[in-house]
């Protein structure tokens, strides 16, 4: 990066950065051109751009220019399985941007019992000024009454524009038919989009029962208690909510090819479905949560990992756009949380980090491996999730007005994936020695630099909370 020697006279208020030569990459397009940034947001697209008087200049060349990468499922702060995931929104974030997610969408998760707004002001507490990325909610609708329901439009109309609902997790965030009927009405009402994680709760406490009375323990057994027809099921009843209410539905971390077909045939009558992906879905397989003990605890999700057939299938479907989004479903528990689960599966905290990881697994596995075109990888990590939860064009797209939340991505870069190098607050990392194929050089979050050659230099407090 460097001062220009001879500055021209500014044309527009204060411009803060011209990015150079730089290939830009869009869902649709691949064209060199400079960028202009004025402030907070792109103000200039073109070919040679003159530098303004005081500008920073970065040299883009050989290096791909992306928007800000968007992270549509996340959980930072989450109290769930008798313990709290690890991230706090300073470290999630800076983790996060580091990994060039310039935004992401947390899930604001109140147990059951806890009103909604409280839970509300406790998020959105702990996320202000701890941010160093901006940020939104998905609002967890974990029970059903008339005081949730007011809530509900109070926080549509503040902004928080979908909700998040549980068929699985029996007992915890888990909602009963009557409760996600009543979501799907209200969200169909408001024009809002309902997730939801697609698991027949039912089932999988029936099976877990069952393999803990055989005496099989171990978290080998995880994914036999929620197999494949537990999430085929989970999807295509939820699809039939969503088709009842005439809502917007997206099923979060579609983990197989069943499931993948339940949502399919739900589309082609006409149900309006979208569908996300993990990165742990499409790149580990259960063989890693058959590890014993605390190795394949570390490994234990829901749902869970599957076989590693289904990986072809979730790749083709992402390239034909089938799968809409790449997210993480980032939910960090350190060594010692997985113990919880020591001698018996159902009690290990589910979860696998992934924040800082997505998008270099993503381009390396996909885009270097040729899963996935770059046109898609943009499109599927940023572009889709701000179309689909209302922050396109100001979020996910580099065109001239939108928000200047840019990745310098250097594809030349080579370097290892480990927990040691991590800034997750983590001791281990799913993708332990895995290489990667490229990484973010600079980051930017609304204009200021945030990453520079791998490390945070931003401001810790710059996020803000995206309403939409
Ligand atoms: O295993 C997972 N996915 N943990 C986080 C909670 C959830 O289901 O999204
Ligand atoms: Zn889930
Ligand atoms: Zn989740």
């Amino acid at each position: 990066m460097s001062s220009p020697e001879k500055p021209q006279a500014l044309a527009v208020g204060s411009i803060t950065l011209l990015i150079q030569n730089g290939e830009i990459v869009t869902d649709g397009k691949r064209f060199r051109a400079d960028v202009l940034v004025d402030g907070e947001t792109i103000a200039q697209i073109g070919e040679h751009l003159s530098v303004p008087e005081g500008a920073t200049v970065i040299d883009a060349s050989g290096k791909f220019v992306f928007p800000g990468f968007i992270d549509p499922h996340v959980h930072i702060h989450l109290p769930f399985m008798g313990t709290f995931a690890k991230d706090t929104h300073a470290t999630g974030s800076q983790a996060a941007l580091i990994g060039g997610t310039t935004t992401f969408i947390e899930m604001l998760a109140p147990a059951g019992s806890e009103d909604l707004m409280d839970g509300w002001r406790t998020w959105t507490g702990m996320a202000e000024g701890n941010s160093a990325c901006d940020y939104s909610f998905h609002i967890g609708v974990t029970r059903w009454d008339e005081r949730t329901e007011a809530t509900l439009r109070e926080l549509v109309g503040q902004g928080m524009k979908s909700f998040k609902v549980f068929l699985a997790y029996k007992g915890a965030f888990g909602i009963d038919d009557h409760a996600l009927y009543q979501v799907c009405r209200l969200a169909a009402e408001l024009g809002v989009v309902v997730t939801a994680h697609c698991e027949n709760a039912d089932l999988v406490a029936e099976l877990q029962q069952k393999l803990l009375a055989e005496g099989k323990t171990g978290p080998e057994w995880h994914e036999p208690s929620r197999p494949e027809s537990v999430e085929a099921e989970g999807t295509a009843h939820f699809a039939t909510f969503v088709e009842m209410t005439g809502a917007r539905g997206y099923v979060v971390h579609l983990s197989n090819a069943r499931a993948l077909q339940a949502a399919l045939d739900a589309r082609a009558r006409g149900v309006k479905l979208d569908v996300e992906v993990v990165i742990p879905h499409l790149t580990l397989d259960r063989t890693y949560a058959e590890r014993p003990g605390v190795e394949g605890a570390k490994y234990v999700m829901s749902p869970t990992l599957r076989e590693k057939g289904n990986q072809p299938k979730l790749w083709a479907a992402l390239e034909r756009g089938d799968i809409a989004t790449v997210a993480t479903d980032h939910c960090p528990f350190d060594v010692d949380q997985k113990r919880m689960g020591d001698g018996n599966f159902t009690k290990i905290p589910n979860g696998i980090p992934a924040i800082e990881d997505r998008v270099n697994v993503l381009y390396t596995q996909g885009v270097s491996r040729g899963n996935l075109s770059l046109e898609r990888f943009v499109d599927a990590a940023s572009t889709r999730a701000a179309q689909i939860f209302g922050l396109y064009p100001r979020k996910g797209s580099v065109q001239v007005g939108a928000d200047a939340d840019l990745v310098i991505y250097d594809p030349t870069y080579r370097g290892t994936i480990s927990a040691q190098t991590s800034h997750m607050n983590n001791d281990y990392s799913g993708f332990e020695g895995w290489e990667i194929d490229g990484r973010p050089e600079v980051v930017t979050v609304r204009g200021q630099i945030a990453v520079q050659g791998g490390d945070f230099v931003g401001d810790p407090a710059r996020g803000q909370l995206l309403r939409r």
